[in-house]
């Protein structure tokens, strides 16, 4: 039998993981929202919180049960996303997996916005702030910064750019080319870091998520 730290390599450790979509509101009844289950954010803070971490889970809207031992903080915005995830500093290591709205309406509307007969209202949208890069970049930056990228072609040289751009430590790029990952239970990706890439067979999330804790908790020490 594994004795309790070789079973818990994580113990003592703090994780932040996000997961799900975010929701910017356009008027009080509408939102713009990011095709998200949250299903592998969820198994990650699991498999995280099975490795003995201490994790904080900032979520968006799902219909998803809260993996047990993991606290979670619930959040509609990019901007709440991004309060809340600097709120749970300091961390060891931080996994952004929430597929995060890259634009909001400029303002939403205080009142519901009513059929005129005039044709659809011009919506201007603004950029969100970009939580991971932000983070890879703050005072207080976990030692290891993992963040996500969908893709659906040339995934290794977009992955790449986005380590470089965001200032992570790797990207968990996933092939959404083939189907089936969006709101599935499997997921085909490759661990991209400065050094190297790691090309993943099609797995269960679940799996994906105990496999990229023992990682982590490796590249913890
Ligand atoms: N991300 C974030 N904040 C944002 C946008 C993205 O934290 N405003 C994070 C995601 O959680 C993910 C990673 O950045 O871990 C990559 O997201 P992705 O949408 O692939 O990157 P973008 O820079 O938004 O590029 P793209 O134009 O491909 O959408
Ligand atoms: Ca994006």
């Amino acid at each position: 039998a594994l004795n309790g730290s070789a079973a818990r390599p994580l113990a003592g450790r703090r994780a932040l993981v996000t997961a799900g979509p975010t929701a910017e509101p356009i008027d009080p009844v509408r939102l713009i929202v990011n095709r998200s289950s949250g299903k592998q954010g969820y198994a990650i803070a699991r498999a995280l919180a099975d490795l003995g971490a201490e994790v904080t889970l900032v979520s968006g809207p799902t219909a998803l049960e809260t993996p047990a031992g993991v606290t979670r903080v619930n959040v509609e915005t990019a901007r709440q996303m991004l309060a809340a995830c600097e709120a749970a500093l300091p961390a060891d290591v931080a996994v952004m997996v929430a597929a995060v709205a890259d634009w909001r309406p400029d303002e939403a509307a205080g009142q519901k916005i009513k059929k005129t007969g005039e044709g659809p209202p011009a919506l201007r949208l603004v950029e969100n702030p970009d939580i991971l890069a932000t983070l890879s970049r703050g005072p207080l930056r976990p030692k290891l910064v993992v963040g996500f990228a969908a893709e659906t072609n040339e995934l290794e040289a977009h992955a790449r750019a986005k380590l470089a751009r965001k200032g992570c430590d790797w990207i968990v790029a996933n092939d959404v080319s083939q189907g089936g990952v969006m709101g599935g239970d499997v997921n085909t990706v490759s661990v991209v870091t400065a050094q190297s890439v790691e090309r993943w067979e099609r797995l269960d999330k679940a799996e994906v998520a105990r496999r990229l804790a023992a990682r982590i908790a490796q590249d913890l020490g």
